[in-house]
């Protein structure tokens, strides 16, 4: 690893070394996604990134994963930076209380997605970046992988396979859009805008390039690696941090400030990604999910982080 090692090494190393053993009990795999249902569940991998810089890794914390739903902290950012506040005109700021792919709430309000995390919102996320790519002759999905390598500073790709699973079997999310487009919520043609969502989903990362990337939300926004240009302003990082506390987790959100107390956005290719405010990123992978679609040794792990260091936001 190039950038010096945190004074956090021995922490991690003595969470892969309580749960190890765990590995492989209880928690499935997604399977609602074939080309998820075949990886090994029996994987784990710690890092994180200091607001100094500093990192530490421990277990599979260099194997790349598909980072699912953890993208859609990364479209927000980017449609942040873009629109302002005009983002919110189309998507709400409120914890769900359900499922991330539910179509019930969308009737109700509208075809106006209660956050940006649900699948709903990250696909009317998608839909901006679209309209906004397209203004300027580009192209949503090629914005998206130049954000992820500049804050990771090395390349970062879309598996083509995932994607095109996710795309043959994504009905749920194709009635989703369809519905937000009856309401008048998605500009662009549906097809375009869940290619875009699709990818996003398939982005292939490890828990060292992860943590790494999302450094900006511990330090006000600055850039990961030179603290230039900024990612986002304080005042953007700070409502990002707080969307991630309230929705970043769906229905388990309100478990998970109880028992972690950190922001966190988690995927069903089982990673999360957690903020300490001032200090640290860290992301937490394993593939066996829970029953709310978050890693279930992923959370064990941001529990143990937080009790053996006392680093919470409360
Ligand atoms: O849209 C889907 O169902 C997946 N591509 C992403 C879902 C996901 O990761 C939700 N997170 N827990």
């Amino acid at each position: 690893m190039s950038s010096k090692t945190s004074k956090f090494q021995p922490v991690l190393d003595e969470i892969v070394a309580t749960l190890r053993p765990q590995l492989g009990q209880g928690g499935k795999v997604a399977s609602y996604i074939p080309a998820l249902a075949r990886v090994d569940a029996r994987q784990f991998g710690i890092a994180l990134r200091t607001c100094e810089g500093e990192e530490a890794g421990a277990g599979d914390f260099e194997t790349p994963f598909s980072i699912q739903s953890v993208s859609k902290l990364f479209t927000l950012t980017l449609a942040m930076q873009r629109m302002g506040d005009a983002l919110w005109e189309r998507i709400g700021r409120e914890p769900s209380g359900n499922p991330f792919n539910s179509l019930v709430q969308l009737e109700n309000e509208q075809g106006k997605p209660r956050n940006p995390f649900i699948n709903a919102g990250a696909i009317a996320v998608a839909d901006r970046l679209v309209s906004q790519a397209r203004a300027s002759g580009g192209s949503a999905k090629t914005d998206i992988l130049a954000l992820m390598s500049s804050l990771c500073g090395e390349p970062i790709a879309f598996d083509d396979e995932v994607a095109r699973s996710e795309a043959d079997t994504g009905f749920r999310n194709i009635a989703l859009a369809n519905f937000m487009k009856s309401f008048g919520k998605i500009d662009n043609d549906v097809e375009t805008v869940l290619d875009t969502y699709f990818n996003q989903c398939a982005l292939r990362m490890s828990c060292r390039q992860l943590a790494r990337a999302a450094a900006f939300l511990c330090r006000d926004g600055a850039h990961p690696i030179d603290g230039e240009p900024e990612v986002t302003g304080e005042r953007q990082t700070r409502r990002i941090n707080a969307l991630m506390l309230t929705c970043g987790t769906y229905d388990a959100a309100g478990d998970v400030a109880f028992s972690i107390g950190l922001p966190c956005k988690s995927g069903v290719g089982g990673g999360i990604v957690a903020v300490v405010p001032d200090r640290l990123t860290l992301c937490v992978w394993s593939p066996a999910l829970d029953a709310t679609g978050n890693s279930l040794l992923g959370m064990k792990a941001l529990e143990l982080f937080v009790t053996r260091t006392g680093l919470s936001v409360f």
